[in-house]
């Protein structure tokens, strides 16, 4: 399968300048992040607010700089790419934002929206051929073609997204950055979005990043995901393994303190474990993990694959795995 994105040892360090004097302090958001997202296929992000989610989207948009590593989008590395160099990579890759409230401009019509990417690559010049290529786009997002001279602001949230995707899906792109799509929805109308990206997926083979707080929507709809802690992969493996046998006690955290109706009623583990005392240990994770042993504090932390599908980077997990 063709690698559309290849993320390589990325890492993104936001510098704050002091206003007037001391040291820039430097935010390390993204280390050394490693992912691919071949063709035709669903890669999910998953993990808490503030991990490095969207900075790992605005990087792939070539909204925030690369620190270092490399990201290369159809086997183009896109570092230090002038604006004119990524004109024909914004063809390729379209952006979903969380809010279609804040992404539509509420003073455009839906037609508006829709063609303006058109218009700025010159496509379906032809006003016979636009008419008919909008109609058939609206459609393939469940929308009428009704809706075409109205504005924005007179739709819902799940038709407003609906307009989001087409708007994204104009330029036909291969690759859909998708960061968190549906998290401002509610859940019925959640679920015919979800629906619609599976259909669109299939149809147009699309890669798709898809940045999620949900595991319950990154099951339903990712072939493959990957967990964020503090900018790193802590595990990554097809959808059905990692529900299967989640493996990094962070997963297993996220996993326990996902909601449902079968625990009502009982306790959810919400409030992750916290020992002070663990913090400047070689892993990260040390001090929010359960399960942390004395070899946590000094051991190198990488991920390394357990089984064909499946990676982790937490040295207890990767021992017991080898004494299996
Ligand atoms: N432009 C910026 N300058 C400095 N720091 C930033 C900037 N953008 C993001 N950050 C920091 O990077 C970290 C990660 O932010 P990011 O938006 O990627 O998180 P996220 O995982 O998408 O969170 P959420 O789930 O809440 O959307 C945060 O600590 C944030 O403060
Ligand atoms: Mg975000």
């Amino acid at each position: 399968m063709t690698a559309r994105v290849e993320i390589s040892q990325l890492s993104k360090t936001y510098v704050h300048k002091p206003w007037l004097w001391g040291k820039p302090q430097e935010n390390p958001v993204l280390k050394n992040v490693t992912l691919t997202i071949p063709e035709n296929r669903v890669l999910g992000l998953v993990g808490e607010s503030g991990c490095g989610k969207s900075t790992l989207c605005k990087v792939l948009l070539g909204i925030e700089e690369i620190t270092a590593g490399t990201v290369k989008i159809n086997g183009q590395d896109i570092k230090g790419l002038s604006a004119t160099a990524w004109q024909p990579l914004r063809r390729v890759m379209q952006v979903v934002y969380q809010d279609p409230y804040a992404s539509l401009d509420p003073r455009m019509t839906v037609r508006q929206l829709v063609s303006e990417p058109l218009d700025i690559h010159q496509l379906h010049t032809n006003p016979a051929e636009r008419e008919k290529f909008l109609k058939e786009l609206m459609l393939s997002v469940g929308l009428s073609e009704t809706y075409l001279p109205r504005y924005a602001h007179e739709f819902s949230g799940g038709q407003r997204q609906r307009i989001a995707i087409a708007r994204a899906l104009a330029l036909d792109p291969q690759i859909l950055i998708a960061d968190e799509p549906v998290s401002a929805l509610d859940v019925s109308v959640q679920a015919q979005i979800l629906n619609l990206l599976k259909e669109i997926k299939q149809k147009r083979k699309l890669s798709i990043l898809f940045v999620t707080h949900d595991f319950g929507v990154a099951r339903f709809l990712c072939d493959e995901i990957a967990v964020m802690y503090k900018g790193q992969i802590v595990e990554q493996a097809s959808s059905e393994e990692l529900f299967a046998h989640p493996l990094h006690p962070y997963t297993q955290q996220l996993l326990a303190a996902v909601p449902s109706v079968a625990k009502n009623g009982s306790c959810l583990k919400a409030h992750p474990f916290f020992t002070s005392g663990r913090e400047g240990w070689s892993c990260s994770f040390a001090s929010r993990c359960s399960q942390a042993q004395a070899t946590c504090q000094f051991a190198s932390c990488s991920l390394r694959q357990v089984t064909p599908n499946h990676q982790v980077m937490c040295i207890t997990k990767i021992q017991e795995k080898k004494n299996d």
